[in-house]
């Protein structure tokens, strides 16, 4: 039997994916979907045609436009995927800022910049959370997975308005994992090392920061791509994971051991 069936083997899941039209997110969309996961893609722009791609491969999904920083985006979000799919057993808060930023040093970034990264890493986890607290208490078997950063652990020069969001994204991990292990809710953060994304590539963040110093301090020295994170969100989501919670794992080759 291949890993693959072996997987599908358990009772899909209902799950949505913020940011989940492209870059790391749509690495997440695509391999839930594949794996038999019922896919609501949201996102500022993209979700739809994100979906109709996945729909074209025989696999179940939806896309909805949806700002993770609106309250009312995110209730919207969690009712259409309650519609479409019956209830919601995972969510993954994927969307974040981070390959639009320009490194500065920090007395360089405006508290407007500060509070824009906060208001989309920190505010949107939570306010996607909050939106979908009762359905994934509801669900029997539910999954919270939010997408940090290995940034808090190095400490990085130059993004400090992005390193502490991603610290508050782990922080946050841990105080939900206790406040819904009473509803059997598992909430883990996976934390990727810096990873070509739709979102870098485009940037050019790859090519100022340099060969070296992105592979530099990795057990396995090559460059980090959106597949090699796709795993680690498979067994987050599973049955398999019902007993791990509060962890942040992180996915970068072996830079930095949690
Ligand atoms: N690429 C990396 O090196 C890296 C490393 C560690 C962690 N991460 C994290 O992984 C996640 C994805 O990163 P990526 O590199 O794929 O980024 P990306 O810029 O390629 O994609 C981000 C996605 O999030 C969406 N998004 C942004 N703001 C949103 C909002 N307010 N509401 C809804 N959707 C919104 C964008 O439209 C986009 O589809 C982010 O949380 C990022 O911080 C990335």
């Amino acid at each position: 039997m291949s890993v693959q069936q072996d997987e599908l083997a358990e009772t899909p899941k209902s799950v949505v994916i913020t940011g989940g039209a492209s870059g790391i997110g749509l690495a997440f969309s695509r391999h839930l979907a594949k794996l038999g996961h019922q896919v609501l893609v949201a996102d500022l722009a993209g979700a739809e045609e994100a979906a109709r791609d996945l729909r074209a491969q025989g696999w179940q999904a939806e896309g909805i436009l949806a700002d993770v920083t609106s309250e009312a985006d995110a209730a919207a979000m969690v009712g259409r995927a309650e519609q479409a799919f019956g209830g919601l057993d995972a969510l993954v808060n994927n969307a974040g800022l981070f390959t639009t930023l320009t490194l500065k040093p920090f007395e360089q970034i405006s508290s407007a910049e500060w509070m824009r990264v906060m208001e989309v890493n920190t505010l949107g986890v939570f306010n996607c959370a909050k939106a979908a607290s009762a359905a994934l208490r509801r669900s029997g078997r539910g999954r919270l997975v939010n997408i940090a950063s290995t940034v808090p652990m190095k400490g990085p020069p130059n993004m400090a308005h992005y390193v502490a969001s991603k610290g508050a994204v782990v922080a946050f991990t841990r105080a939900l994992a206790r406040e819904m292990s009473r509803d059997k809710v598992t909430v883990n953060a996976i934390a990727p090392g810096f990873t070509l994304s739709d979102g870098v590539l485009q940037s050019g963040i790859h090519e100022r920061i340099g060969d070296n110093a992105r592979t530099a301090g990795r057990c396995l020295q090559r460059d980090q791509v959106p597949a090699d994170l796709v795993g680690a969100l498979a067994f987050l989501v599973s049955d398999a994971a019902a007993f791990v919670t509060g962890q942040t794992l992180a996915v970068d080759g072996g830079g930095v051991f949690l």
